[in-house]
């Protein structure tokens, strides 16, 4: 199958370490970053045959006009990897950090599924998967646009899911804590995410999410103990609210 895998917010991080793993078994792959100069050199470290180019996925028109130079271009999009993610300021945040968290992680996945998703149920395969976040599963203590806006990542997955699921694509969320990227590298040392202990490789979520895409799971936990906690969570919740602010007061005592 000449299928091609699209990965957005991929020049780094997880990303990357997903399109190394595709390109590595034969797969296309795009590279669709923000940053036009790092998705590039990304796909040119890829090997030959890969493309990086420039999308802000907040952009409609933007996500549009890649779906169709792909499909026009390169080949029919077998794979949309709707990746891209933002960490936002602490606390509860200005509005425009609320906007830009909810474009991201939210109507970034909805823009995909009116362009690329319609054309994969059309021919009636390929894969949609969203990047979450255990924080959309559970929360993320430090940042309320970030905690709030992945929960809306789960939520558009899972929607997704039950709407196109029939479709012959199949659907999944991944929802990791701490991963060792970027978006952790400037993290402060009381940083809830790594609190949580146990940071794992990029490497290590790409190779759990194909796993999982093999075996036609939805929901993708690099860290099972996540499944745990969002039990807790969901059977008692006042214990487990006790329990994040007992945490929380712990690594803010002055606070
Ligand atoms: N690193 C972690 O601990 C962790 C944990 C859970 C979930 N995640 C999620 O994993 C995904 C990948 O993040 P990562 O950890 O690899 O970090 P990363 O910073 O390496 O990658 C994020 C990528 O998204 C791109 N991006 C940001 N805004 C964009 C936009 N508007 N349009 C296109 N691209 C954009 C960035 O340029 C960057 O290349 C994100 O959705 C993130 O929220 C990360």
């Amino acid at each position: 199958m000449d299928d091609v895998a699209v990965i957005t917010g991929g020049a780094g991080g997880i990303g990357y370490a997903l399109a190394q793993r595709l390109a590595a078994r034969g797969d296309r792959v795009v590279l669709a970053d923000l940053h036009a100069g790092r998705a590039e050199e990304a796909a040119a470290r890829l090997g030959a045959g890969h493309l990086g180019l420039a999308l802000d996925v907040t952009d409609e028109t933007a996500v549009a006009a890649v779906v169709e130079r792909v499909e026009n271009e390169v080949g029919p999009i077998g794979f949309w990897a709707s990746n891209a993610g933002v960490a936002t300021a602490p606390g509860l945040g200005s509005d425009a950090e609320w906007q830009l968290a909810f474009g991201v992680h939210v109507m970034a996945h909805v823009y995909a599924a009116r362009t690329a998703l319609p054309r994969m149920a059309a021919r009636g395969r390929g894969h949609f998967l969203v990047t979450a976040s255990a924080a959309g599963l559970l929360t993320e203590m430090d940042v309320a646009a970030y905690a709030t806006t992945k929960h809306g990542s789960v939520a558009i997955a899972e929607w997704l899911a039950i709407r196109y699921g029939d479709s012959g694509v199949g659907f999944s969320c991944l929802c990791p804590q701490g991963v060792r990227t970027a978006m952790l590298a400037d993290a402060p040392a009381d940083s809830s995410t790594l609190a949580a202990g146990s940071l794992i490789s990029p490497e290590e979520v790409a190779d759990a999410t194909l796993a999982a895409i093999a075996e036609g799971r939805f929901l993708i936990l690099p860290h099972p103990q996540v499944a745990a906690y969002a039990q807790h969570r969901a059977t008692d919740p006042d214990r487990w609210l006790t329990g994040m602010r007992r945490a929380w007061r712990k690594l803010h005592p002055s606070a």
